[in-house]
């Protein structure tokens, strides 16, 4: 942990009550490049925080859970939800998603930047989603690379981002299941608070749960 007193829901509830909104509101790029055009079903948005992402799934069309372990940003979220008027589409749930987890299957389940400085099991959480994704559905992971500087890096010189490979690695997949769509880091450059351009280097990885009740060659 960053503060050996915090529990991470406490740090993150500490984190989103630093000011009104932490993150931009809008979606990650990388769930609409991702997942634009696909036929709408349901989706699992792990780690949703303000609800940017879960409520960009809920206009498209997508019955969404949603979850956090923060009730902080999962208020917030719900309150831009309902601006949005998308509320009846998105079940807010907190879990603290080491030790629960929501029931159910989806025909997509989305972990964008499920990162945290304490102490969660993310391979662990991810497993899990994997098994939450529904015959033909999509995971999409999408994760930080690396500390978009190198001061960051040199605070943190233990700290190791996976690759996309590398969680991969970490699902375990049996032979023949799943289909690899995209495993691949880029870049991405947005403005910092004071007008500085800030370099990302992000990975995603999504991948399709292959649907063995398919008729053959569909
Ligand atoms: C880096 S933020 C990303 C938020 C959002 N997905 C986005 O891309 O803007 C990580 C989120 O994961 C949540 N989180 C951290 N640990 C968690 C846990 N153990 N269970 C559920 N959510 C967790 C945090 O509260 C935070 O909202």
């Amino acid at each position: 942990m960053t503060d050996e007193k915090l529990s991470e829901e406490e740090f993150w509830d500490a984190r989103y009550g630093e000011s009104e909104r932490i993150w931009s509101g809008k979606p990650n790029a990388v769930l609409v490049d991702e997942i634009s055009g696909l036929e709408p079903g349901s989706a699992l948005d792990l780690g949703c925080g303000e609800g940017g992402d879960a409520i960009w799934l809920a206009r498209q069309g997508w019955r969404v859970t949603a979850v956090d372990i923060s009730r902080v940003a999962l208020d917030r979220a719900t309150r831009h939800a309902a601006e949005a008027g998308v509320a009846d589409r998105i079940d807010w749930q907190r879990h603290d998603l080491g030790a629960s987890f929501p029931e159910g299957s989806f025909d997509l389940v989305s972990a964008c930047f499920l990162h945290s400085p304490g102490d969660m099991p993310r391979e662990k959480i991810l497993r899990a989603a994997a098994a939450a994704v529904a015959p033909g559905g999509i995971l999409l992971i999408a994760g930080h690379a690396g500390f978009p500087s190198k001061e960051q890096h040199d605070r943190h010189p233990d700290v190791h981002f996976p690759t996309a490979q590398e969680v991969l690695e970490s699902l375990g997949f049996p032979d023949g299941q799943w289909e690899v769509q995209r495993s691949e880091e880029h870049e991405r450059t947005r403005t910092g608070p004071d007008g500085q351009s800030i370099t990302h280097v992000d990975n995603v990885l999504r991948v399709r749960r292959l649907d063995d009740r398919a008729e053959p060659g569909a």
